[in-house]
């Protein structure tokens, strides 16, 4: 398989805007994550361990619902997001091994993790699929790969305006609100196993599928 270089000017222009959003991103989330909470569980009582990777944990929001029989290692492309995440695991009193990593290029073994997660991260990879070909590499054959992501609406008017709104949109909150990331799945070599519509007309779906 041909894979595309890294475009580190893409990479570097994400890692700076979500630096900025570091500070506030908690903060300006507060009213969604009521919504999303619910989302987060049904997702990790889905994931099956024992060891399982997380890829853009942000600030840790999914850290109170880390399984607690199971062995997770988090990484993040951004210092100040991965800031915040210690924090919370120290309040947590979590015991959590999170590290600075691009999902696009992973320095961790082959087939090393029974599963992999990812919550609200795919919009904002500068190259979704070499992320999604890095999870497919270091998850076992046969492992999960759990993603729980907004996506370009399946209304094709609504699509639309997405597409227009996404330049200012990504600029703002540093994440796209267009991505096919059902198709990038696929594409990155993935197997469907299901796809879950969660909200908002078809644009929040947990999908779940298998190396
Ligand atoms: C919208 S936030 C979501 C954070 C968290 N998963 C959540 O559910 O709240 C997207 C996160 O993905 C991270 N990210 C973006 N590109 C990445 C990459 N190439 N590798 C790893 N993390 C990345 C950003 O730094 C940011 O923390």
């Amino acid at each position: 398989m041909i894979s595309n270089p890294i475009d580190a000017r893409a990479t570097a222009v994400t890692r700076a805007r979500y630096q900025r959003l570091s500070r506030t991103y908690d903060w300006m989330e507060a009213l969604s994550e009521r919504r999303i909470r619910p989302w987060r569980q049904k997702l990790w009582s889905t994931v099956r361990g024992p060891h399982v990777l997380e890829v853009g944990v942000g600030t840790g929001k999914n850290l109170p619902f880390w399984p607690g029989d199971m062995c997770i290692t988090a990484i993040d492309l951004t210092p100040g997001m991965l800031e915040r995440a210690q924090q919370r695991a120290t309040q947590l009193k979590l015991k959590a091994d999170l590290r600075l990593g691009d999902v696009q290029t992973l320095d961790l073994l082959d087939a090393s993790f029974d599963s992999a997660v990812a919550t609200f991260v795919f919009c904002s990879v500068p190259d979704p699929i070499l992320g999604l070909r890095e999870l497919k590499r270091v998850v076992k054959p046969g492992g999960q790969i759990v993603l729980l992501e907004h996506m370009r609406s399946p209304n094709e008017t609504v699509g639309r305006i997405m597409d227009v709104l996404n330049p200012l949109i990504v600029r703002i909150m540093g994440a796209n609100v267009n991505r096919r990331t059902v198709e990038n799945v696929q594409r990155a070599g993935l197997n469907i196993e299901r796809v879950e519509d969660l909200g908002m007309g078809g644009i929040v779906k947990l999908v779940v599928a298998w190396v």
